[in-house]
C-alpha cells in the first residue's frame, strides 16, 4: 500500500487540523501513515524554513527564494518522502511542489514552465497521488491565522491581500489543469464536516491503491 497524498490552500486555511484528523482516521483503518511538512520535514529542511520565513529577510530575492524552497523539498523527498513511500506507506504532505507554483509562479510572477523544470528536478520527478485542496478566502483565511499564535506568522503572511488573493487564483487555475489528482474542498465548513467530506472523497483513491496493490 503506497499513497502519497499532498495538502495545499491559502494561508489559513485549516490544512494542519484536517491532516491530522485523516492521519488519524486512516490510521484507525490500519494504514501506516508518515505526515510531514513543507518547508521543513528535516534538520537542514527546518535550517532552510527559518531563513525562508523569518520576517527581517524582507530583501529576499525571488529567485532565491524559489531555489531555498526546492532545496527544502529536495532534501525532505530524499530523506523522508521517498524512503517512507518504498516502505509501503501512506505519505501525508503539508504543502508541497505544487505551493510553489501557486505562491513563487502565480503571487510573484516568476515563469510557470522554468518552476516546473526546476521543481522535477527537485522532486526527482516525484508527483502526488492526490492533492487535496482547502479553499478559503485570503481574507478570512489570514484573519484566521492573525487571531492564532503570533509567533507562527511569517514573511509570506505579510505580503498584500492582493498578493494571496493571486496565489488563491493560481490554485484554481493549477486545479483545472488536472483534475483528476486534485480534490477541492471548501474549508470554510466545520472541521468535523469538511473531515467527513475530505474523507468520503479520499475514498476511490484508497480503493484504487488497494486494487493496485492486493494484499
Ligand atoms: P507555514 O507556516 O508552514 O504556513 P502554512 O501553515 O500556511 O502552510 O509557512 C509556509 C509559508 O511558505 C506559507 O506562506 C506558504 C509559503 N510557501 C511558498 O511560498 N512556496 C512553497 O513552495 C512552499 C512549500 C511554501
Amino acid at each position: 500500500m503506497t499513497l502519497f497524498i499532498t495538502f495545499e490552500g491559502p494561508e489559513g486555511s485549516g490544512k494542519t487540523t484536517q491532516i491530522r484528523l485523516l492521519a488519524d482516521a486512516l490510521r484507525s483503518q490500519g494504514y501506516d501513515v508518515l505526515t510531514t511538512r513543507e518547508p521543513g520535514g528535516t534538520v537542514i529542511g527546518d535550517a532552510i524554513r527559518s531563513v525562508l520565513l523569518s520576517i527581517e529577510h524582507h530583501t529576499m530575492s525571488p529567485r532565491a527564494e524559489t531555489l531555498l524552497f526546492n532545496a527544502a523539498r529536495a532534501q525532505i523527498v530524499d530523506e523522508v518522502i521517498r524512503p517512507a513511500l518504498d516502505a509501503g506507506r501512506i505519505v501525508l504532505c503539508d504543502r508541497y511542489a505544487d505551493s510553489t507554483l501557486a505562491y513563487q509562479g502565480y503571487g510573484r510572477e516568476q515563469d510557470l514552465d522554468e518552476l516546473r523544470a526546476l521543481g522535477r528536478y527537485a522532486t526527482a520527478a516525484l508527483t502526488p497521488d492526490v492533492t487535496i485542496y482547502l479553499d478559503i478566502d485570503p481574507h478570512a483565511g489570514l484573519a484566521r491565522k492573525r487571531a492564532g499564535d503570533a509567533a507562527e506568522w511569517n514573511r509570506m503572511e505579510e505580503e498584500t491581500l492582493a498578493y494571496h488573493q493571486a496565489v488563491r487564483a493560481g490554485y484554481h487555475a493549477l486545479a483545472a489543469q488536472e483534475p483528476e489528482r486534485w480534490l477541492l474542498l471548501d474549508a470554510t465548513a466545520r472541521p468535523g464536516v469538511l473531515h467527513e467530506t475530505l474523507l468520503s472523497r479520499l475514498e476511490p483513491h484508497l480503493i484504487a491503491m488497494k486494487e493496485r496493490n492486493p494484499a
